[in-house]
């Protein structure tokens, strides 16, 4: 009880918003009257993260945390894992299904982020092994981040800037860095979910029409709600639309969406973002659209292979690059850790994670 009221009154103190009261409930929704008085369960974290977020842990868990933020190799993450119950992920690591059978020990693998194509599910499930992600606390944020990527793209922010620091700005021109107008235009997102809805949603200042895929349509009301939404197939979004984003999940069906032939698709003065993954866009066959100007510009938050990404791309003005940060803003990312830690505490005290990917799993005891 003691223990309960002094973690209550922590996070009581330094309250700055909903998200900490709702910490502040879990705690206590926890009813530990001392956590493991025999040994406590022993986790990694495989990267470095908040420093308060480490502090939640520790109570609970003998925790080997990578502070030093040192990337692992498959084999080395396999070998730190063999004597752990649980691992705090982030979408950096790569938890096979290799890993999953070397691993028996192994009971919860909580990832900071909402895709979870970092870990294999199937092999986590059937080896009874609960898997979570992070979703909701980044819709919003990542929403905007979808915006400010559409329209850094759309009007060349960041090439125009790059042109003036490097001293070249001698005389206003009428016909400087121009660019396609957001207003007014049509949107198409491919992939419909929270965060897609979250980007319909805004569009209603910019007086958009908005088309949509999704692997199903979305209720009339949700339609409604997302600025008036109207289903199209992936062609027929990929030929009317001006500003296409992609905002769906990456797994082997979503691998290459967009090929060179979808590209072929587009108007010529048509902007693609992608805030997704990296695999969902051919990014050798964009390059080649960029610099033949078969589509105006680019706007890559995600890329294959990343952090490493095709050389190609830094040749291009036509493309803004942001190094994965559409979630990337302060009380998002540490809503995203306090979730990841949320669902390992439960994971591994005997609750039910609230983000749980695989809700048949059998628990292992
Ligand atoms: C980030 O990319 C996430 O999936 O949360």
């Amino acid at each position: 009880m003691l223990f309960q009221s002094f973690v209550s009154f922590v996070f009581f103190v330094d309250l700055k918003n909903t998200r900490a009261m709702a910490l502040v409930v879990f705690e206590q929704s926890l009813n530990l009257e001392a956590p493991f008085p025999m040994s406590k369960p022993r986790i990694l974290v495989t990267r470095a993260v908040f420093p308060d977020v480490l502090e939640r842990l520790a109570p609970y868990f003998d925790i080997e945390s990578n502070q030093e933020d040192c990337i692992y190799t498959e084999e080395e993450l396999r070998e730190k894992l063999r004597d752990k119950d649980g691992v705090f992920t982030t979408p950096s690591e790569r938890v096979s299904a290799a890993t999953i059978a070397a691993c028996p020990q192994l009971r919860a693998i909580c990832n900071m982020a909402v895709g979870y194509n970092n870990i294999d599910l199937d092999a986590a499930s059937q080896a009874g092994i609960m898997v979570t992600n992070t979703p909701d606390v980044l819709n919003e944020t990542t929403a905007d981040f979808g915006w400010a990527l559409l329209m850094a793209t759309a009007r060349r922010v960041t090439e125009s800037e790059h042109w003036l620091r490097a001293g070249k700005w001698e005389k206003w021109r009428y016909d400087s860095f121009l660019g396609a107008d957001v207003h007014g235009s049509t949107l198409g997102i491919i992939g419909m979910g929270r965060i897609g809805q979250a980007i319909a949603r805004r569009s209603t200042g910019f007086n958009m029409q908005v088309l949509y895929h999704n692997r199903s349509r979305l209720s009339e009301d949700l339609e409604r709600a997302a600025n008036n939404a109207r289903y199209a197939s992936k062609e027929d979004l990929l030929r009317q639309s001006d500003h296409v984003i992609l905002v769906l999940p990456y797994s082997a069906a979503t691998h290459h969406t967009i090929t060179a032939a979808e590209l072929a698709l587009m108007k010529p003065s048509a902007t693609l973002v992608n805030i997704a993954r990296g695999g969902i866009v051919d990014d050798a066959a964009l390059i080649d659209a960029l610099r033949t100007g078969r589509i105006a510009a680019a706007g890559l938050d995600v890329f294959e292979n990343e952090p490493r990404f095709h050389p190609g791309f830094l040749s291009l003005s036509n493309v803004v690059l942001t190094p994965h940060i559409a979630s990337a803003s302060e009380p998002t990312r540490r809503g995203m850790a306090n979730t990841a830690a949320n669902n390992l505490i439960a994971a591994l005290t005997g609750g039910r994670p609230a983000n749980l990917l695989n809700p048949k799993v059998k628990p292992k005891a």
